[in-house]
């Protein structure tokens, strides 16, 4: 651990800059994710956050949690590339386990991209094993468009929207 005092609390929305900078540094946004939204999203929803992790007031990690109701899950896990491997990571890990437990949630999950496999390595080292689940998933249109709409698919020519 750092030699000066590492604190951890919700992420400001002020901050939001900050950590999607991490983000890109770290190698977690994707071209079709709107990483600022997701942030500005986490902090506005009333069972999600960001929490941020800062030494001497620098945003030095970050850990964005939700409780779905069933279960905590775990996304946006990053610390400073100049700070790794000093115990920043579990930290953030054993905060985000402690604000899942608070809100009843018995689990905290994550997903953990195939091409990944620091990340995994780090996961098992602190007590994290990989589940034998295959994630599903439906992405839908700009601002909802596609979701919970039914295809006519019985005759030529129809299908999914494009
Ligand atoms: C993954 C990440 C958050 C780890 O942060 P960190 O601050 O370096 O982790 P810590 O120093 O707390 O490491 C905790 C333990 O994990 C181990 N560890 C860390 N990375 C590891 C790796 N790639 N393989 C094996 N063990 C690893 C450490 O040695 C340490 O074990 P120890 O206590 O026995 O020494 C950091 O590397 C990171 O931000 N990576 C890029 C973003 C990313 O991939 N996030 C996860 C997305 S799913």
């Amino acid at each position: 651990m750092p030699s000066q005092s590492f604190v951890i609390s919700d992420l400001e929305i002020a901050e939001i800059d900050a950590a999607v900078a991490l983000w890109e540094d770290s190698g977690l946004t994707r071209p079709w994710n709107d990483a600022r939204e997701d942030a500005r999203r986490a902090l506005a929803g009333a069972t999600s956050t960001i929490l941020a992790g800062r030494i001497a007031g620098r945003l030095v990690a970050t850990a964005m949690v939700g409780a779905d109701g069933h279960r905590g899950w775990l996304y946006y896990l990053a610390t400073a590339p100049d700070l790794r491997g000093q115990g920043l990571g579990e930290a953030m890990m054993r905060a985000a386990e402690g604000w899942a437990a608070t809100r009843g949630m018995p689990k905290l999950q994550l997903m953990v991209r195939h091409d990944n496999p620091e990340a995994k390595g780090f996961y098992e080292a602190i007590g994290y094993t990989a589940e034998p689940v295959t994630v599903y998933a439906r992405r839908f249109g700009a601002a909802g468009q596609g979701a919970g709409e039914v295809v006519d698919s019985s005759g030529p020519g129809s299908g999914w929207p494009t």
